[in-house]
């Protein structure tokens, strides 16, 4: 099947119930978007598909053939994604950094979808998990990056 990623078209074969995450990795080689729980918990493997946060791990590959994915190796080719990296280096966010593509992803999709969030808006969007805790750090790059 034809994958639309970043901007290009990849042809892929893979059975259609192959998670999206493991296509990504393990046939395109684009392993910025982390594996962690594998069930839709943790949220390191959330990707951009038609700009809504999607947890990679759980979707399968089929039902994002024609869509437009967007993963951590282009986020800087969005303004907002660009902004948010920005914003990240200036808060200097990550710890070990496992969880921070998928991050940095979900924050991308909030500002897209909600260019001047909430503090509740945020808590809400940001769910994905850290286990170096990086929530106040996060939560602040987030403002940041919306101009408040
Ligand atoms: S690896 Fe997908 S949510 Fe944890
Ligand atoms: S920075 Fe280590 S898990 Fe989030």
């Amino acid at each position: 099947m034809q994958l639309t990623i970043n901007g290009s078209k990849h042809h892929v074969d893979a059975e259609p119930d192959t998670p999206l995450l493991w296509v990504l990795r393990d046939e395109l080689g684009m392993t910025g978007t982390k594996y962690g729980c594998g069930l839709a918990q943790c949220g390191a493997c959330t990707v951009l598909v038609d700009g809504q946060a999607t947890r990679s791990c759980v979707t399968p590959v089929e039902s994002v053939a024609g869509a437009s994915i967007m993963t951590i190796e282009a986020v800087t080719e969005d303004p907002v994604g660009r902004k948010v990296v920005e914003a990240w280096v200036s808060h200097q966010v990550p710890q070990c950094g496992y969880c921070q593509s998928g991050q940095i992803m979900a924050a991308t999709a909030l500002l897209k979808q909600n260019p001047q969030p909430t503090g509740d808006d945020i808590a809400g969007a940001m769910v994905n998990l850290c286990r170096c805790g990086t929530y106040n750090a996060i939560a602040a790059a987030v403002r940041q990056a919306a101009g408040a």
